[in-house]
Protein backbone atom coordinates (compact mmCIF):
# COMPACT_ATOMS: atom_id res chain seq x y z
CA UNK A 1 0.00 0.00 0.00
CA UNK A 2 0.91 3.60 -0.71
CA UNK A 3 1.08 6.64 1.12
CA UNK A 4 1.58 9.84 -0.94
CA UNK A 5 1.94 13.45 0.87
CA UNK A 6 0.96 16.33 -1.49
CA UNK A 7 2.28 19.84 -1.20
CA UNK A 8 -1.01 21.71 -1.94
CA UNK A 9 -4.24 21.21 -3.04
CA UNK A 10 -5.90 22.08 -6.66
CA UNK A 11 -8.02 20.17 -9.15
CA UNK A 12 -4.74 18.42 -9.86
CA UNK A 13 -5.22 16.48 -6.91
CA UNK A 14 -8.24 14.48 -8.88
CA UNK A 15 -6.48 11.71 -10.36
CA UNK A 16 -4.95 10.85 -7.05
CA UNK A 17 -8.09 9.93 -5.65
CA UNK A 18 -9.68 6.79 -6.41
CA UNK A 19 -9.48 4.28 -4.02
CA UNK A 20 -7.79 6.58 -1.09
CA UNK A 21 -8.08 7.62 2.24
CA UNK A 22 -7.74 11.40 2.13
CA UNK A 23 -6.27 13.38 4.94
CA UNK A 24 -6.18 16.85 4.32
CA UNK A 25 -4.31 18.83 7.00
CA UNK A 26 -4.19 22.74 7.45
CA UNK A 27 -2.74 23.26 10.83
CA UNK A 28 -2.54 26.81 11.03
CA UNK A 29 -5.65 26.76 11.27
CA UNK A 30 -8.49 25.60 9.55
CA UNK A 31 -8.71 21.67 10.26
CA UNK A 32 -7.57 22.62 13.54
CA UNK A 33 -10.51 25.17 13.95
CA UNK A 34 -12.81 22.20 12.33
CA UNK A 35 -11.71 19.48 14.87
CA UNK A 36 -12.17 22.28 17.44
CA UNK A 37 -15.44 23.13 16.44
CA UNK A 38 -16.74 19.52 16.24
CA UNK A 39 -15.18 18.79 19.53
CA UNK A 40 -17.48 22.13 21.19
CA UNK A 41 -20.88 20.86 19.67
CA UNK A 42 -21.03 22.31 16.60
CA UNK A 43 -23.44 19.70 14.29
CA UNK A 44 -21.37 20.10 10.73
CA UNK A 45 -18.93 22.20 9.02
CA UNK A 46 -20.04 22.87 5.52
CA UNK A 47 -16.92 23.78 3.44
CA UNK A 48 -17.58 26.40 0.42
CA UNK A 49 -15.12 28.10 -1.53
CA UNK A 50 -16.03 31.75 -1.50
CA UNK A 51 -17.66 34.36 0.83
CA UNK A 52 -20.52 35.07 -1.33
CA UNK A 53 -21.24 30.95 -2.25
CA UNK A 54 -21.15 31.15 1.82
CA UNK A 55 -23.83 33.86 2.25
CA UNK A 56 -25.62 32.07 -0.25
CA UNK A 57 -25.86 28.97 0.71
CA UNK A 58 -27.02 30.26 4.33
CA UNK A 59 -30.50 31.50 2.76
CA UNK A 60 -30.89 27.53 2.24
CA UNK A 61 -29.67 26.86 5.83
CA UNK A 62 -31.80 29.15 8.93
CA UNK A 63 -29.38 29.38 11.93
CA UNK A 64 -26.35 28.57 10.24
CA UNK A 65 -23.49 30.60 11.01
CA UNK A 66 -21.02 32.05 8.97
CA UNK A 67 -17.33 31.24 9.58
CA UNK A 68 -14.15 31.86 7.79
CA UNK A 69 -11.15 34.13 6.78
CA UNK A 70 -9.21 36.00 4.18
CA UNK A 71 -5.27 36.69 4.56
CA UNK A 72 -6.34 35.44 7.71
CA UNK A 73 -9.09 38.25 8.91
CA UNK A 74 -12.33 37.24 9.48
CA UNK A 75 -14.40 38.24 6.61
CA UNK A 76 -16.31 41.10 6.65
CA UNK A 77 -20.33 40.78 7.93
CA UNK A 78 -18.99 36.81 9.05
CA UNK A 79 -20.58 35.50 12.90
CA UNK A 80 -16.99 34.20 13.19
CA UNK A 81 -13.29 33.74 12.22
CA UNK A 82 -10.70 31.15 11.53
CA UNK A 83 -8.87 31.28 15.33
CA UNK A 84 -10.10 28.52 17.28
CA UNK A 85 -10.58 30.24 20.09
CA UNK A 86 -14.02 31.77 18.00
CA UNK A 87 -15.58 28.24 18.38
CA UNK A 88 -16.32 28.30 21.65
CA UNK A 89 -19.50 25.77 22.73
CA UNK A 90 -21.75 29.08 23.63
CA UNK A 91 -21.51 29.81 20.07
CA UNK A 92 -21.23 26.87 17.82
CA UNK A 93 -22.97 24.46 20.18
CA UNK A 94 -26.02 22.82 17.98
CA UNK A 95 -25.09 25.01 14.73
CA UNK A 96 -24.38 24.33 11.57
CA UNK A 97 -21.07 26.24 10.44
CA UNK A 98 -20.84 27.32 6.59
CA UNK A 99 -16.95 27.87 6.73
CA UNK A 100 -14.41 29.44 3.51
CA UNK A 101 -10.87 29.59 3.99
CA UNK A 102 -8.24 30.33 1.85
CA UNK A 103 -6.43 27.26 1.69
CA UNK A 104 -8.06 24.55 3.71
CA UNK A 105 -12.01 24.18 2.75
CA UNK A 106 -10.27 24.63 -0.68
CA UNK A 107 -8.43 21.48 -0.22
CA UNK A 108 -11.41 19.42 1.44
CA UNK A 109 -13.45 20.95 -1.73
CA UNK A 110 -10.44 19.41 -4.42
CA UNK A 111 -10.50 16.13 -2.26
CA UNK A 112 -14.36 15.77 -2.30
CA UNK A 113 -14.33 12.70 -5.06
CA UNK A 114 -12.83 10.63 -2.96
CA UNK A 115 -14.52 7.69 -1.22
CA UNK A 116 -13.20 9.34 2.45
CA UNK A 117 -12.10 12.43 3.53
CA UNK A 118 -10.61 13.11 6.82
CA UNK A 119 -9.42 16.43 8.67
CA UNK A 120 -6.13 15.87 10.34
CA UNK A 121 -4.14 18.30 12.59
CA UNK A 122 -1.93 17.76 15.76
CA UNK A 123 -4.61 18.05 18.09
CA UNK A 124 -6.27 14.95 16.78
CA UNK A 125 -3.44 13.13 15.30
CA UNK A 126 -3.90 9.77 17.53
CA UNK A 127 -7.36 9.41 16.75
CA UNK A 128 -6.74 9.38 13.03
CA UNK A 129 -4.05 6.90 13.24
CA UNK A 130 -6.21 4.54 15.43
CA UNK A 131 -9.32 5.06 12.45
CA UNK A 132 -7.07 4.51 9.99
CA UNK A 133 -5.98 0.94 11.43
CA UNK A 134 -9.52 0.03 11.51
CA UNK A 135 -10.80 1.03 8.63
CA UNK A 136 -7.92 0.01 6.62
CA UNK A 137 -8.58 -3.51 8.13
CA UNK A 138 -11.93 -3.19 6.93
CA UNK A 139 -11.79 -1.50 3.42
CA UNK A 140 -9.51 -4.19 1.97
CA UNK A 141 -10.26 -2.54 -1.75
CA UNK A 142 -8.23 0.39 -0.51
CA UNK A 143 -5.14 1.01 -2.74
CA UNK A 144 -3.39 3.82 -0.03
CA UNK A 145 -3.67 7.00 1.81
CA UNK A 146 -3.42 10.71 -0.06
CA UNK A 147 -2.09 12.94 3.00
CA UNK A 148 -3.17 16.41 1.27
CA UNK A 149 -1.49 19.38 2.93
CA UNK A 150 -3.82 22.74 2.51
CA UNK A 151 -0.36 24.74 1.85
CA UNK A 152 -0.71 27.83 1.36
CA UNK A 153 -1.56 29.44 -1.93
CA UNK A 154 -0.35 27.10 -3.78
CA UNK A 155 3.28 27.17 -1.61
CA UNK A 156 4.72 24.51 0.62
CA UNK A 157 3.83 25.25 4.18
CA UNK A 158 5.88 23.65 7.27
CA UNK A 159 3.34 23.33 9.53
CA UNK A 160 1.21 20.97 7.27
CA UNK A 161 4.38 19.23 6.26
CA UNK A 162 5.54 18.57 10.07
CA UNK A 163 2.34 17.23 10.87
CA UNK A 164 1.74 14.78 7.79
CA UNK A 165 5.41 13.50 8.52
CA UNK A 166 4.64 13.02 12.50
CA UNK A 167 1.59 10.92 11.24
CA UNK A 168 3.60 8.54 9.04
CA UNK A 169 5.94 8.23 11.66
CA UNK A 170 3.86 7.03 14.14
CA UNK A 171 1.43 4.88 11.73
CA UNK A 172 4.05 2.05 11.89
CA UNK A 173 2.82 0.61 8.98
CA UNK A 174 5.52 -0.55 6.31
CA UNK A 175 4.06 1.56 3.36
CA UNK A 176 5.72 2.44 0.37
CA UNK A 177 6.06 6.72 0.33
CA UNK A 178 6.37 9.23 -2.49
CA UNK A 179 9.65 11.59 -1.78
CA UNK A 180 7.29 14.52 0.04
CA UNK A 181 6.41 11.70 2.39
CA UNK A 182 10.10 10.93 2.89
CA UNK A 183 11.01 14.59 3.32
CA UNK A 184 7.98 15.29 5.21
CA UNK A 185 9.20 12.35 7.87
CA UNK A 186 12.96 13.48 7.33
CA UNK A 187 11.31 17.36 8.54
CA UNK A 188 9.60 15.82 11.69
CA UNK A 189 12.25 13.74 13.23
CA UNK A 190 14.32 16.92 12.93
CA UNK A 191 11.83 19.23 14.47
CA UNK A 192 10.12 17.08 17.15
CA UNK A 193 11.91 17.82 19.86
CA UNK A 194 11.66 22.02 19.37
CA UNK A 195 8.31 21.92 17.21
CA UNK A 196 6.34 24.74 18.70
CA UNK A 197 9.57 27.19 17.97
CA UNK A 198 9.89 25.43 14.39
CA UNK A 199 6.70 25.84 13.63
CA UNK A 200 6.58 29.35 15.18
CA UNK A 201 9.34 30.04 12.56
CA UNK A 202 6.96 29.23 9.75
CA UNK A 203 6.00 32.05 7.15
CA UNK A 204 2.38 31.40 7.87
CA UNK A 205 2.85 31.06 11.60
CA UNK A 206 5.17 34.66 11.63
CA UNK A 207 1.80 36.59 9.44
CA UNK A 208 -0.36 35.19 12.30
CA UNK A 209 1.96 36.61 15.13
CA UNK A 210 1.85 39.80 12.91
CA UNK A 211 -1.54 39.66 13.74
CA UNK A 212 -1.49 38.73 17.51
CA UNK A 213 -2.86 34.65 16.71
CA UNK A 214 0.17 33.66 19.09
CA UNK A 215 -2.02 31.57 21.17
CA UNK A 216 -3.75 30.12 18.31
CA UNK A 217 -0.49 29.18 17.35
CA UNK A 218 0.34 27.30 20.52
CA UNK A 219 -3.26 25.50 20.94
CA UNK A 220 -2.75 24.34 16.92
CA UNK A 221 0.78 22.57 18.35
CA UNK A 222 -0.90 20.59 21.09
CA UNK A 223 -0.83 17.08 20.33
CA UNK A 224 -3.87 14.48 20.46
CA UNK A 225 -6.16 16.31 23.07
CA UNK A 226 -9.19 15.78 20.70
CA UNK A 227 -10.78 12.36 20.14
CA UNK A 228 -12.26 13.36 17.16
CA UNK A 229 -11.39 12.42 13.52
CA UNK A 230 -13.47 14.93 11.23
CA UNK A 231 -14.71 13.24 8.05
CA UNK A 232 -16.94 14.59 4.61
CA UNK A 233 -20.67 13.34 4.66
CA UNK A 234 -22.37 14.28 1.76
CA UNK A 235 -20.61 17.72 1.37
CA UNK A 236 -20.57 18.03 5.47
CA UNK A 237 -17.63 17.55 7.72
CA UNK A 238 -19.35 15.44 10.55
CA UNK A 239 -17.84 13.44 13.50
CA UNK A 240 -16.60 9.70 12.03
CA UNK A 241 -18.75 7.00 13.46
C1 LIG B 1 -6.37 28.75 5.42
O1 LIG B 1 -7.31 27.96 5.19
O2 LIG B 1 -5.72 29.27 4.53
C2 LIG B 1 -5.90 29.04 6.82
O3 LIG B 1 -6.54 28.29 7.74
C3 LIG B 1 -5.59 30.49 7.03
C4 LIG B 1 -5.57 30.98 8.45
O4 LIG B 1 -4.54 30.96 9.12
O5 LIG B 1 -6.61 31.42 8.94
Amino acid sequence: MLIEVLPSANLSVLPYLQNKIVIVIDVLRATSTMVTALANGCQAIIPVLTPEEAIEKRLMIPGALLGGERKAIKIEGFDLGNSPFDYVPEKVGGKRIIMTTTNGTRAIRAAAEAPHVWMASFLNLQSIILSLYRHLESNRNLEGILIICAGTEDRFDLPDTLCAGMLIDQLRLDLEVNDLAKAAMMLYSLAKDDLVNVIRSSDHARRLMELEFDRDIIYCCTQNILPIVPVLKEGEIVWLT
